[in-house]
């Protein structure tokens, strides 16, 4: 399993440095087919993955792979466009490897998107949930990225989870769907490793069990933002309705995950505007 040291992420800030002089406040996490959302910041500079040691490179379509820097109403921030996944058999530092950079560069802030399948019945393709709370199924069997040594410096051995999806943050995100006439759905998000997609069986679990919407990331990176003291938000794009019969013509793919994307990006784009604005 691939940890890190500190020196591991000190390596990676340098290199950065070294290329961007720019000093963001706010993260922003690109899910799948979600990246379009960093060709949107003014005065960019974008390093590529591979360029930065110890940086995990999404093997995932859909995913760029670059850190792009700039501007976004007016407050520098870093779109990180393509994330590693834990199915992709990266290790949960590893996907968790580019916040804590992020935290290092500067950000005080965390705006995670990520693709997911809608579990509550009336959400439909192409809406947006904002997550207000989560299921960590992955954590739930033992896969952690705060297990092993705890340093006290950066956060706490034991992380409350009351206070995760921050409340001035919703507010906020609450009042930029109003004014822009988007609906905006709130819910809990599910947290299961992928890669494949869910039976119908599984599906009807996770709604008995207080699901909204399922996917296959963000958790992780959450856990690892608040370990440091990052107040974070998250959005969950609905790409697709999840099947819960298996008496139907239908399947899940990744195609319609992508092509959801198109129309999710734009609302987005409205929603973080509004939060930005709001800092
Ligand atoms: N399930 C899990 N992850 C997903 C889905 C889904 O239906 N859609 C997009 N990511």
């Amino acid at each position: 399993m691939t940890t890190y040291t500190h020196t591991d992420y000190e390596n990676a800030v340098q290199v950065i440095r070294s290329k961007v002089n720019q000093t963001p406040r706010v993260g922003l996490v690109l899910g799948s087919g979600l990246g379009g959302l960093a060709d949107r910041l003014e005065n960019r500079v974008a390093v590529a993955d591979h360029e930065i040691p110890g940086w995990p490179v999404s093997t995932v379509e859909g995913h760029q792979g670059k850190l792009v820097f700039g501007t976004l109403e007016g407050v520098p921030v870093v779109a990180q466009q393509g994330r590693a996944h834990f199915y992709e058999g990266y290790s949960l530092q590893q996907v968790t490897f580019p916040v804590r950079v992020m935290q290092m560069l500067g950000i005080e802030t965390l705006i995670l998107t990520n693709a997911a399948g809608g579990l509550n019945t009336a959400y439909h393709t192409g809406d947006v949930m904002m997550l207000n709370d989560h299921i960590n199924f992955v954590g739930m069997v033992g896969h952690n990225p705060l297990m092993g040594p705890n340093d006290d410096r950066i956060g706490p051995r034991f992380l409350g989870m009351v206070q995760t999806y921050d409340r001035a943050l919703r507010a906020a995100a609450r009042q930029a769907a109003k004014a822009e006439g988007l609906l905006l759905h709130e819910g809990v998000y599910v947290c299961l490793s992928g890669p494949n997609f869910e039976t119908p069986a599984e599906i009807r679990m996770l709604r008995t069990l207080g699901g909204d919407a399922v996917g296959m990331s963000t958790v992780h990176e959450v856990l690892v933002a608040r370990h440091m003291g990052v107040r974070v938000m998250a959005f969950s794009g609905i790409t697709n309705e999840a099947i819960d019969s298996v008496d139907v013509d239908l399947e899940t793919n990744h195609e319609e995950v992508l092509d959801a994307g198109k129309i999710i990006v734009p609302k987005l784009e409205r929603l973080v505007r509004g939060v930005l604005r709001s800092l």
